[in-house]
């Protein structure tokens, strides 16, 4: 059976049955999915979770997914998605001064390579449920990348929408699959004000904006699987990017059902990380206001460039009432960032990871978060995705004649001291 009861609204509390409506007819404010908790404690513990298979579906009963049937068409549950390593990150503890480190890696989720497969895969089950045959979405790429993979393992037509000026790796990611790219000659507000429109128009099942409270849904995964990896424990504190606030306030919802479920105990401070050219909310954290001013975004951080954030507020009360900060990351610490990630876990990030990476490196210097408590960062996309951000920013390689001599040559050059570099016996 599903355990998700209808939608209900964040604000005013108003309820309405399962429909692909984003907001709240009589507040504006966004819709949630509600669930029969008490029951879903009934029926599920870690124990049988356990026992199930390792992808984000082993949470179902707290999604608003339907049961499974004999369906004679392809649904997203039949994807591998979710259940990304959680690593010990120990060099990466000792460069940023903090005790106990963990990377929560999305940068290899399936299918497309960042955390957006896990959202894409529950608004789909919706829309089907709902019978769209055309999705859509507005995206600032890594969307877009798992919407067309997803929609062509489906056979759904897509329709992607996006600024004009996305990396060229997440343009090409999203065109293999054979969706309709169109880019648009704006930034992602522009893109997502017509997407808006366009769901006033058309019967589509657009992600972000009628199904976003389905779509919104799957980000608790990273949550639940955080919690599952450290033995049914929450981190002290926890590192979040940040761009329309979504992720972080559903890591934030995925905990708090947790707790309410007996399963977990304890406070987590969840902290959320922006580019410094585009931080409306780690800007209202910091100056102590509930409201959210809305920027022109001007960041190489373009997955998180939102500049009018849609789930700002909640974002910003997600990290006050966890007692977390936020902070925010010049073009040139997110490369520092990505590099020192790289070069101590072995963790190739986009540039979303270098913010995050950058912004907790402040939050800890500051004392923000607890140098001797637990904590985790969240990378959320794969870095061969943003090559172009750091292509410029490193040391230079060399080509060589194929001759020893050569080599040895290159290698005095470099005035290593290292064992292994002496001669070896005859
Ligand atoms: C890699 C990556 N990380 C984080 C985010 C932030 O997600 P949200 O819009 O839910 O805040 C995005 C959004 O596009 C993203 O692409
Ligand atoms: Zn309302």
């Amino acid at each position: 059976m599903s355990y998700a009861l209808g939608l209900r609204c964040r604000d005013c509390g108003q309820t309405y049955s399962f429909t692909p409506q984003a907001g709240c007819e009589a507040c504006f404010a966004p819709l949630e999915v509600a669930y029969d908790l008490p029951a879903i404690g009934r029926a599920l513990d870690p124990a049988r979770i356990a026992a199930r298979p390792a992808n984000m579906w082993r949470y179902r009963e707290l999604l608003p997914i339907e049961p499974e049937t004999a369906a004679s068409r392809p649904r997203p549950t039949a994807l591998q998605i979710g259940w990304t390593p959680l690593q010990p990150a120990p060099r990466l503890a000792r460069a940023l001064g903090v005790r106990e480190l963990y990377v929560k890696n999305d940068a290899v989720n399936f299918p497309t390579l960042s955390f957006k497969d896990r959202v894409v895969a529950v608004a789909f089950d919706c829309a089907l449920r709902f019978g769209f045959s055309v999705v859509a979405c507005s995206s600032t790429g890594n969307l877009a990348n798992a919407v067309a993979a997803q929609a062509a393992a489906l056979g759904l037509e897509a329709f992607i929408f996006t600024p004009a000026d996305l990396e060229a790796a997440k343009i090409i990611a999203t065109r293999i699959y054979g969706a309709r790219l169109v880019q648009i000659d704006g930034n992602y507000d522009h893109v997502n004000r017509l997407c808006g429109e366009i769901a006033q128009k058309l019967a589509w099942g657009i992600v972000n904006v009628n199904l976003r409270p389905f779509y919104a849904e799957g980000s608790k995964t990273v949550a639940y699987e955080i919690a599952e990896q450290l033995g049914w424990r929450l981190p002290n504190a926890l590192v979040c990017p940040m761009a329309g606030g979504s992720l972080l306030t559903k890591i934030g919802r995925g905990f708090d059902e947790l707790r309410a479920l007996g399963w977990v105990q304890g406070d987590s401070r969840i902290c959320g990380a922006q580019a410094t050219g585009c931080s409306p909310i780690s800007t209202a954290v910091k100056r102590g206001s509930r409201e959210i001013v809305p920027q022109k975004p001007r960041t190489i951080a373009r997955s998180l460039a939102i500049g009018d954030p849609a789930d700002g507020v909640y974002a910003g009360e997600t990290i006050r009432r966890t007692g977390g900060w936020a902070e925010d990351a010049t073009d040139s610490e997110i490369v520092e960032g990505i590099r020192l990630l790289a070069e101590t876990e072995g963790i190739f990030a986009e540039t979303a990871g270098g913010v995050t990476v950058a912004s907790a490196r402040k939050l800890i210097a500051a004392g923000r978060i607890d140098a001797e408590g637990s904590l985790v960062l969240v990378i959320s996309g794969n870095g061969l995705k943003t090559l172009d951000a750091v292509a410029d920013h490193l040391p230079q390689s060399v080509v060589l004649p194929p001759r020893l001599a050569d080599f040895e040559n290159y290698l005095s050059s470099l005035q290593l001291e290292a064992p292994g570099l002496e001669p070896a016996l005859a």
